[in-house]
């Protein structure tokens, strides 16, 4: 399951990444507005089962959790807007379709298994990770990029911590 989770994030990174070659701050926008979708889903997922009677024990810690990602996320998401990612409509359009897809299908997928959906999503934040390094490599001084970069780092340390806890 691992290895599947990964052909699909690195196949969907490289039409993106062939796409916006070039375009910096309009993948970046396009990848932090899909990037936020999953920790929405986890949300829903975690409320619904909640209000089911089903809490679990890493319930509270789980919701905190994600709820301090959607917020994170949408920094980074306004930073790169601030940047002009989301100035043209193609883009606007293309990431508001991917998010409505990327949404509800990580809302099956952690009902389903929670382990392999944060698995998925540990591809997807390590792939932001090298994304901004590699952009960093051609624009050393941009600090704001390089503190975004270490949060999603910070996001992929979580995730594998949340897997922990489900076998
Ligand atoms: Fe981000
Ligand atoms: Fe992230």
């Amino acid at each position: 399951m691992e290895r599947i989770n990964q052909v699909i994030v690195n196949t969907t990174v490289s039409i993106i990444d062939t796409f916006y070659e070039g375009r910096d701050f309009q993948r970046f926008w396009v990848l932090e507005e899909i990037a936020r979708a999953p920790y929405f889903a986890f949300l829903s997922v975690l409320h619904l089962q909640e209000s089911m009677g089903l809490r679990g024990e890493q319930h509270t810690y789980l919701m905190k959790e994600h709820f301090e990602q959607t917020l994170n996320e949408t920094e980074h998401l306004e930073y790169m807007e601030s940047r002009g990612g989301n100035q043209y409509w193609v883009d606007r359009v293309l990431a508001k379709h991917l998010v409505l897809l990327y949404y509800w299908i990580m809302v099956v997928y952690y009902m389903v298994s929670p382990r392999y959906a944060y698995h998925l999503n540990m591809e997807v934040e390590l792939h932001a990770s090298e994304t901004y390094a590699e952009y960093l490599t051609r624009f050393p001084k941009d600090e704001d990029i390089c503190r975004i970069m270490n949060d999603e780092v910070q996001h992929y340390q979580e995730l594998y911590s949340a897997m922990g806890y489900f076998k």
